[in-house]
């Protein structure tokens, strides 16, 4: 007998377990089924409607995966607001940077947080996110750029890991910044990085994967390729924040070093992205990120042309992107990206999940599969796209549990 079963659901969801690239990108499985769960996994989806503890009427409204947001920045000390006025009156996102605000404010922050506080504040980030239906999220630490303190965010990335619902998968991110410390010295910090820090936190296994912010003024392609080469003897899987600002060449770093995503890449040259498009890397696009900082949106039509598999995500973090509603990154890729809703649904499902190598569990709505599901408060998808500003969820079945 099921634990559950969702009747009369309008299901749209991709299917499979690898990312899904070019036309495939766009195809998705709708139709109107019931959708059976035993043991927190989908164990039946069709016509019939199998005996069951209990049921739950969709009353033929849009059921989707739950949504996976493979890039945030969670667990951080206090927020930026105090630097809005200044971008406003001109200030760039890296000249706030380099005269020692932006990410470094908030590392001076998470340095005299305590872990108590951090953890607090993100299981409220984290209990909003499950509300708008992000079910699986990434958590970047990078606001420590000490042992010390990245150590304490990884910390609380695991304590938060154990006591929520939502699934959270765990990057070290000490290559965000150059720390106030080595200012002028970064190949100093490239060296503890390789030689210390990161071999340190390897032994810890608190992160599978290891990001980087590869950008002018923080670290270029040569620095980036050394700490990305010992994190993978390190037996870290590889990210990177990848021509965010400015095309340093990260895009092809990430194909060159096998990276399983390249993220941002809103500044991307056609070589770049052509490079990508040779490999499996997916490209992570972060919508809200060009719209917070008033940047161009990268091409997203470009790379499903080329056939680079695309995930979308929050960014969620104090500065460029105080967001977590993937609702609204879903509208903006709609949009602003002009990718079509079958797209969207991709990138922030299954696609997203492969960028945090959880295909075979997450991401689609298949037997077998983890029971994370939404019912969403919208007739289809072109309605979810459409509305936006407001939370569209109806109901969040995380593992099979009604939330
Ligand atoms: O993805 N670019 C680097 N990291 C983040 C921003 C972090 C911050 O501003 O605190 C990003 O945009
Ligand atoms: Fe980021």
């Amino acid at each position: 007998m099921l634990d559950l079963l969702i009747e009369n659901a309008n299901l749209a969801t991709p299917l499979g377990n690898e990312a899904r690239r070019g036309a495939a990108a766009g195809e998705i499985f709708t139709e109107i089924v019931n959708i059976g769960v035993k043991d927190g996994k989908i164990a039946y989806i069709g016509a019939d409607l199998p005996e069951s503890g209990d049921v739950l009427d969709a009353g033929g409204w849009l059921v989707t995966p739950g949504l996976v947001d493979c890039h945030t920045h969670l667990v951080f000390g206090g927020f930026r607001h105090n630097e809005l006025p200044l971008k406003l009156a001109g200030a760039d996102y890296m000249e706030i940077l380099a005269s020692g605000g932006g990410i470094l404010s908030t590392v001076a922050a998470t340095r005299a947080a305590e872990p108590r506080k951090l953890y607090r504040k993100a299981t409220y980030f984290l209990n909003e996110m499950l509300e708008h239906g992000t079910t699986t999220v990434e958590a970047k630490s990078g606001y420590g750029l000490d042992f010390e303190t990245e150590l304490k965010q990884l910390q609380v990335v695991a304590e938060l890991r154990k006591n929520n619902d939502i699934d959270i998968v765990s990057t070290f991110m000490g290559a965000h910044a150059v720390p106030p410390e080595f200012k002028g010295n970064s190949d100093d910090y490239v060296d503890k990085l390789v030689n210390e820090i990161i071999p340190k936190i390897a032994e810890t296994g608190l992160a599978e994967f290891c990001d980087i912010f590869c950008e002018e003024g923080v670290f270029d392609v040569e620095q980036s390729r050394k700490i990305l080469a010992a994190a993978k003897e390190h037996g870290f899987k590889l990210k990177i924040h990848a021509d965010e600002i400015v095309d340093l060449g990260g895009a092809a770093l990430a194909a060159e070093m096998g990276a399983i995503s390249a993220e941002h890449l809103i500044a991307a040259s056609d070589s770049g992205l052509e490079a990508l498009a040779k490999t499996d890397t997916i490209a992570v696009l972060l919508p809200t990120t060009s719209f917070y900082l008033g940047k161009p949106f990268a091409r997203a039509r470009k790379m499903l042309d080329l056939g680079i598999p695309i995930a979308i995500a929050s960014d969620f973090n104090p500065g460029s992107s105080p967001n977590f509603n993937l609702q609204l990154s879903m509208t903006l890729a709609y949009l602003q990206y002009r990718m079509h809703p079958a797209e969207i649904l991709t990138a922030t499902t299954l696609n997203a999940a492969c960028a945090l190598n959880l295909g075979e569990t997450k991401g689609s709505i298949e037997v077998g599969k983890d029971a994370d599901i939404i019912i969403w408060d919208c007739p289809d998808l072109n309605f979810l796209l459409y509305r936006f500003g407001n939370n569209k969820v109806d109901t969040v079945i995380k593992r099979g549990v009604i939330m």
